[in-house]
């Protein structure tokens, strides 16, 4: 998965996943004019307009969902975090996508599938959300079994002995025809032929979405029943030869580059191109990995190895803490809190420096530190100015959360206001300090 060509085959899938997407909206409104039925019979329209009334309608669901999820969802998803319950929250995410899934389905018309696309677009968008699908990743797990032994359920192996050659014709078709196709349309891109067989053998197989589209396809009569059948038995039969295709295209590379001329026209004339979009690649992974490295969950444990206050949680409380923290950053020389303002949230320092500035002191607070939480105990402004000195990482909790999680959990209620009481104590001591230096 990190090596180019691997990634080129990863790309090569994710848009044959978007093509599908598209198949799945347009299906229905084609049908009728392919030969099938659509039940409940929406063909007094025209194809034109049936079709342009489709995707009206997506463009318009996924608009909606688009423009309005991002705010709502995670609205709705921290109000359940604020009950400080793991199991409400996760099932929440559950109803929530699943909610989206079927609304869509049957508010817009569009396929289940395709409102779960949705769904899962609008879920990756916020930093709850990733807290939210990392609580769903055991779903995940289970639903990846559970393609497997649907495959095998669904599977009639007597189609093997009924239907040979088509069984066959559709094997030829998926470890041939599609590979030659992969094959040549990366040759013609310019890149070697190395990278080109590569990503032939990365897809010669098929998965899921077939699976998906022949469904609709039989509910739409496009497809006989028996051609689910055929599909399941080439989809088991090429991912269980995927490894023999990888030994066969090496070996047939290998031939292939044997011969002088060809070798200079197919691949080394072509290693440019290639170098190019290794480059590439490896600028994506940094962009990528930054972006996630902002959106990173910390485990239980990370939060008690940087933040020694929670140890007295158990597990599962520092979850529900964990739920209510937003990750934050600042830059060198960045105003983090203003003496005087109002105060909105405490800050947990992850990583980086601050300095607090207070009757003309300097202090330093470092990783595994917090600040802001004088002012929200007080219920006064803020006492301090605090600056960012580096690249900082923090932990946010923000006025409500903070003051649940201090109900909630009397042994950080204590130290934090311990903590308060002593800066509170030092800060006169320094003011006092001061005032008798101008005196003198
Ligand atoms: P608050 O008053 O909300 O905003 C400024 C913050 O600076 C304050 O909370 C404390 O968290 C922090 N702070 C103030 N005085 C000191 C101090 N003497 N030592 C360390 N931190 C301080």
């Amino acid at each position: 998965m990190s090596a180019p060509n691997g990634r080129i085959a990863i790309g090569w899938l994710v848009v044959e996943d978007l093509t599908m997407v598209m198949v799945l909206v347009l299906l229905p409104a084609l049908a009728e004019a392919l030969g099938g039925k659509v039940p409940g019979g929406a063909g007094e329209h025209g194809l034109v307009a049936s079709l342009a009334l489709t995707l009206v309608k997506v463009a318009a669901f996924g608009a909606i969902v688009l423009l309005v999820g991002p705010r709502v969802l995670p609205w709705i998803l921290r109000q359940v975090a604020r009950t400080g319950s793991r199991e409400l929250f996760t099932l929440a995410v559950l109803a929530l996508s699943l909610g989206i899934a079927f609304g869509s389905a049957e508010l817009f018309g569009v396929s289940f599938a395709l409102g779960a696309f949705f769904a899962g677009v609008v879920l990756n968008e916020s930093d709850l959300s990733h807290k939210a699908a990392a609580n769903s990743l055991p779903l995940q797990d289970a639903f990846a079994v559970l393609f497997f032994v649907s495959v095998g359920m669904l599977f009639d192996p007597s189609i093997l002995w009924r239907e040979p050659l088509m069984v066959a014709a559709i094997l030829a078709f998926i470890l041939v025809v599609k590979a030659l196709n992969a094959t040549a349309i990366v040759l013609a891109m310019g890149f070697p032929l190395s990278t080109a067989t590569y990503v032939a053998g990365s897809i010669a197989q098929i998965g899921e979405f077939s699976f998906i589209l022949a469904g609709l396809g039989i509910g739409f009569a496009l497809l006989p029943p028996e051609g689910l059948s055929l599909l399941l038995a080439g989809s088991i039969i090429s991912i269980t030869l995927n490894g023999l295709v990888f030994a066969g295209r090496t070996a047939i590379t290998a031939a292939a580059l044997a011969r002088p001329g060809v070798r200079t026209i197919v691949e080394d004339a072509r290693a440019p191109k290639f170098a190019l979009l290794v480059q590439d690649l490896e600028n994506a992974r940094i962009a990528a990995e930054a972006k996630a490295a902002a959106h990173k969950t910390m485990s239980p444990e990370e939060l008690v190895a940087h933040f020694p206050m929670f140890s007295s949680l158990t597990s599962e409380q520092r979850e529900v803490v964990l739920l209510h923290l937003l990750p934050h950053a600042a830059q060198p020389g960045e105003r983090i809190i203003r003496h005087g303002d109002e105060a909105d949230a405490v800050f947990f320092v992850s990583s980086g420096e601050v300095e607090v500035v207070v009757a003309g002191k300097h202090i330093r607070l470092g990783a595994g530190s917090f600040f802001g939480e004088m002012a929200l105990i007080s219920g006064g402004t803020r006492s301090a100015d605090v600056t960012a000195l580096d690249y900082c990482k923090f932990l946010k909790l923000t006025r409500s959360d903070f003051d649940e999680i201090l109900r909630r959990y009397p042994a950080i209620r204590e130290q934090v206001t311990k903590m308060a009481e002593q800066r509170d104590e030092m800060n006169r001591k320094l003011a006092e300090a001061q005032a008798a230096g101008h005196r003198s």
